[in-house]
């Protein structure tokens, strides 16, 4: 049975708030076991997608199966299945660190012991140990997210929801989350994962679900998505403009399309990776063109925002009343 084998399969979701179309018509397939990355700017459609699934919320219309349940027929069969995290913290304010974990793993049902020795493995992942017997009230905003978010794998539920889990969190924290998402994988978990971060997304999805407006507009890996902008560019300042003509010819022959020109500066789209820069300086080098700066930039979410809908990803917030995503097609 295919349909049983897939994690989540929505079909044609649409989410409507007064004259707000927040989903208009998502299609979604997680198979089990896999991580799949939901990529959208502010406002797209992506905590709505997930509180449907998690049967927080009633779609409009459309159709969503998690583990085989249907998540308006059969809501708490879908619950015992999955884990959540939101985007906003849901810990208790006056209990510790610890005893946060013990009640959220007693809702579970959860083993004394296992909670035990899960509580301090998550303690110690998200740098929390040391702050683990003082009350969640005086922990910083940062430590109250890890603890969150500590709070919501207690469980190692089979599929795992994740709304934008590291925003907010410094660089190491955001390491030590991508670390426990991926041990959690490695024994099984499926996870579907929000972000506006295309890094995030490349860092721990195989797949990739590009979405604008509550639906999707692309789909596929890191890799492909990135071909399909056009992959890196790498990005040339030579001292003298007078020898941009001679750079232009040393650039074609590292890279994958013709270089643009503007004053003293040149891009163009390049593959290999990092090697790449190594051979631009030897072409530029043999024709004794000097260079002022030179670097590989990688696709960016806004690149891929900007060539697949013309607008950039990081939209200012709106307020939540303004019907912008109530366009129609
Ligand atoms: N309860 C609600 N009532 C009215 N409008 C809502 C409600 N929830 C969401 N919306 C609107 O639906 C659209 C999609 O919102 P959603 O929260 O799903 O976006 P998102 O992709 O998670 O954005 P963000 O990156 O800011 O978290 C937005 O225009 C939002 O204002
Ligand atoms: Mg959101």
């Amino acid at each position: 049975m295919t349909q049983a084998d897939d994690a989540v399969r929505a079909e044609g979701l649409v989410k409507v708030f007064g004259d707000v179309r927040a989903l208009d018509g998502m299609d979604l397939i997680v198979k089990r076991g896999q991580v799949v990355g939901l990529l959208g700017p502010n406002g797209s459609g992506k905590t709505t997608t997930v509180r449907i699934l998690s049967t927080l919320l009633e779609p409009t219309a459309g159709s969503a199966r998690v583990a085989g349940f249907d998540v308006v027929k059969q809501p708490d069969e879908v619950r015992r299945q999955i884990g959540l995290t939101g985007q906003y913290a849901a810990v208790d304010e006056y209990l510790t660190g610890r005893e946060n974990l013990r009640m959220f793993g007693g809702l579970y049902h959860l083993e004394p012991a296992y909670v035990r020795q899960r509580s301090q493995e998550l303690l110690d992942s998200f740098d929390l140990a040391d702050a683990a017997d003082r009350p969640v009230r005086t922990y910083s905003g940062g430590m109250r997210r890890r603890l969150d978010l500590a709070s919501s794998l207690i469980a190692k539920p089979a599929i795992l929801f994740l709304d934008e889990p590291t925003t907010g969190l410094d660089p190491r924290s955001r390491l030590g989350m991508w670390q426990v998402i991926k041990e959690l994988v490695a024994e099984g978990t499926t996870v579907l994962l929000t972000t506006q971060y295309l890094e995030e997304a490349d860092q721990l999805a195989e797949d990739i679900v590009v979405i604008d407006h509550g639906r999707v507009i692309a789909h596929g890996t890191a890799e492909e998505l990135k071909d399909q902008i056009g992959g890196d560019r790498i990005e040339i300042t030579i001292r003298e403009a007078g020898r941009v003509a001679d750079a232009v010819t040393a650039i074609r022959q590292v890279s994958t399309g013709e270089p643009s020109v503007d004053d003293r500066h040149l891009a163009a789209p390049v593959s290999g990776g990092s090697t790449v820069l190594v051979e631009a300086i030897r072409a530029l080098d043999a024709q004794g063109i000097e260079v002022d700066d030179l670097v590989l930039r990688r696709p960016t979410l806004d690149d891929v925002f900007l060539t697949l809908t013309g607008h950039a990803a990081e939209e200012p917030e709106q307020a939540p009343a303004r019907p912008r995503r109530g366009r129609r097609r």
